[in-house]
């Protein structure tokens, strides 16, 4: 290579190289304060409502723990008492109107029914939780089975 062709590319290497350098100092950089100045508070998004619609919401598959449709705000659940089983248990139901823990809350791990809650479905909220009404994070492709079902179906009367 003579040397002007190697000053050549030397030169157009430096000015791509200012080009892209260029183009990333102009890109702010991404900080938690999104741009709010450093001598000022930003106005933090407002904390969202959990629904406390009292409506029962579908479930997603049948094994799914159902929502909870309803404010648990302070209920209390540990060894002296479980505020869940005040509204949810056989006993309470008549009262609450609430629906009866289902008959595998009463199942043991060798799917014997005890006669009460069965200690592995005693803290209610490791599976049932509540909801707030804020949009999701992520988008989210869920596909319910009936669709998926609905779909076979149409294809397969398309084939015959
Ligand atoms: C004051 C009574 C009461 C208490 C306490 C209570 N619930 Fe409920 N729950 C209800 C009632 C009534 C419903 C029916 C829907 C409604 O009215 O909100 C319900 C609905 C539910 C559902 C929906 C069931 C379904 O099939 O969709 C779940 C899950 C649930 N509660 C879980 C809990 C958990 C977990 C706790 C404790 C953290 C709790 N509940 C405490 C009264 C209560
Ligand atoms: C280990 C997970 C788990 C725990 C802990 C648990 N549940 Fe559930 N729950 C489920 C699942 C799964 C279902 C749906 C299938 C079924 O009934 O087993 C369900 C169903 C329910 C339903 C609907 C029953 C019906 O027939 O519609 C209620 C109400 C409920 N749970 C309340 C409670 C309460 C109250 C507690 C705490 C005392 C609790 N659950 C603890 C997993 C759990």
């Amino acid at each position: 290579m003579s040397m002007a062709t190697w000053l050549r590319y030397l030169t157009a290497a430096l000015v791509a190289l200012g080009v892209v350098g260029g183009a990333l100092a102009q890109q702010p950089v991404a900080t938690l304060r999104d741009g709010t100045p450093l001598d000022q508070n930003a106005n933090p998004p407002t904390i969202p409502q959990v629904v406390n619609s009292d409506l029962r919401q579908v479930r997603n598959y049948p094994e799914q723990p159902p929502v909870i449709p309803h404010k648990i705000d302070g209920y209390q659940i540990d060894i002296n008492a479980n505020r869940c089983m005040q509204c949810h248990s056989r006993a309470a139901i008549e009262v609450s109107q609430a629906p009866m823990v289902s008959i595998t809350h009463f199942m043991n791990r060798e799917n014997q029914f005890l006669a009460s809650i069965t200690p592995r479905r005693f803290f209610c909220t490791q599976c049932h939780v509540t909801q707030v009404n804020a949009r999701p994070l992520v988008e989210n492709g869920f596909v319910d089975i009936d669709t998926v079902l609905e779909d076979l179906a149409r294809r397969q009367q398309g084939a015959n």
